[in-house]
């Protein structure tokens, strides 16, 4: 028998007792032995549960308990979370979590104390929720060097964008509709906002480099200000607008970074990556581009992940798996706006033509592209290869020759 402990019984925690009842059987046979929760930490009550028994207020019945060598942190946030995986690691008893901002803020710390210890500290469900990712990543993809990665991460995000696309909802009607039918938060700024994803992209690339990177150090640019004339000159491009975390390798050693709305050609692979589905694409020297697609959020694929690792964490007991990032570096991620990428640049003058003939000036061979509906006094044009620092220089400068700049967005080539 293993025993195990679970902190948190919210959604994921939930699911973890649910799936771990459910597929009792064939999760025994994976793991060679039977697993147990042993108690649950929650500050509320739940009566009438069939294990409304294992409920604990006291973190130190479980981190006290010697038979507990699992425990399962779901709770979200850094606090208490950190202290108490931190006291669980130094205690003896290996970790899953699904917590990704615990992973991205003091993943390196956590890795760090489970090695010391000959422990495990897992965390798949961290990214994708449901998608495998960390796994294939560290394993599968090993003998690859991972050029980079790019990925849908917010589920929230992607469905509030399919909407504004196929429906032409608004941004506020669609998120209003992902608050109804209960996919963002009631609080969903770390959605929209782009740093729920931010912290996703921090974990892969620790994971995918081996240095630890921090959500602070890295460019982060959400959905509020996309509207639906972007979405229609997205169409007349010929393709879509994602919220895109992407991470590269550069040559020079140091790591491009950043999570940013992007307009994406209908051809990508993560163009049809709708609703609130993930997808995550890897670019490997040996394999080529490997995509992974499915539910990156929701309390049954989550709790799937975690109670994957758990079952590898019962069957590597004192052996230490594949996972270890160091900590982060200074001067090794790339300042975002360095990089060259196409730009979208939506602008309103008196006369769109003159609009338009104005930009040229300042972006020379810049491509105009006219969309359904267009406005008078509109137009929006692309750039190609300018960073994100000459666009802020030149901006202005068309702003002040009569131009209004109504936004920017930059092109991916995934
Ligand atoms: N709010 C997140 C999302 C949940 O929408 O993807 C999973 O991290």
């Amino acid at each position: 028998m293993a025993y195990i402990a679970v902190l948190g019984h919210g959604v994921v925690g939930s699911g973890v007792l649910e799936v771990l009842m459910t597929h009792k059987g064939s999760i025994a046979r994976r793991a060679d032995v039977e697993i147990k929760v042993k108690h649950i930490l929650d500050l509320r009550e739940f009566p009438g549960l069939p294990y409304s028994h294992l409920f604990t207020k006291d973190f130190d019945v479980i981190l006290n308990d010697p038979e507990v060598t699992v425990v399962v942190e779901v709770m979200g946030g850094l606090d208490p979370a950190f202290q108490y995986v931190k006291a669980c690691l130094e205690h003896g008893k290996s970790v899953v979590t699904s917590n990704k901002e615990l992973v991205a803020e003091k993943g390196a710390e956590l890795l760090a104390i489970a090695k010391e210890n000959n422990l495990n500290f897992l965390f798949e469900a961290s990214v994708g929720g449901g998608v495998p990712i960390i796994r294939p990543i560290s394993q599968c993809l090993a003998a690859n060097e991972v050029g980079e990665i790019a990925g849908i991460l917010n589920g929230t995000t992607n469905f509030i964008l399919t909407k504004m696309i196929r429906e032409h909802m608004s941004f506020a009607d669609a998120l209003q509709l992902a608050q109804q039918l209960g996919y963002a938060e009631r609080d969903p700024s770390a959605d929209v906002e782009g740093a729920d994803a931010c912290r996703k992209i921090c974990i892969l690339a620790s994971l995918a480099y081996g240095t630890h990177v921090y959500p602070r150090e890295v460019h982060t640019e959400g959905i509020t200000k996309i509207t639906l004339e972007d979405v229609a000159y997205a169409e007349a491009w010929g393709g879509v607008i994602k919220l895109i975390g992407q991470v590269k390798m550069l040559e020079s050693g140091k790591i491009h970074i950043g999570v940013c709305p992007m307009f994406v050609s209908r051809d990508s692979q993560l163009a049809g990556v709708d609703d609130v589905f993930n997808g995550i694409l890897v670019r490997g020297d040996a394999t080529g581009d490997v995509v992974f697609y499915g539910k990156g959020a929701g309390k049954l694929p989550t709790a799937s992940a975690v109670v994957a690792d758990v079952i590898d964490c019962v069957k590597h007991f004192a052996k230490r798996k594949y996972l270890y990032w160091e900590d982060a570096k200074p001067d090794y991620v790339e300042p975002f706006d360095v990089m060259p990428t196409d730009v979208f640049v939506h602008i309103q003058g008196k006369n769109s033509d003159s609009a338009f003939d104005t930009a040229e000036t300042l972006f020379p061979g810049a491509v105009r592209l006219i969309r359904k509906g267009e406005k008078e006094g509109e137009a929006g044009f692309v750039v190609s290869q300018i960073s994100g620092r000459e666009l802020g220089e030149k901006l202005p400068r068309l702003e002040a020759i009569g131009v209004k700049v109504l936004g920017s967005i930059r092109i991916s080539d995934y």
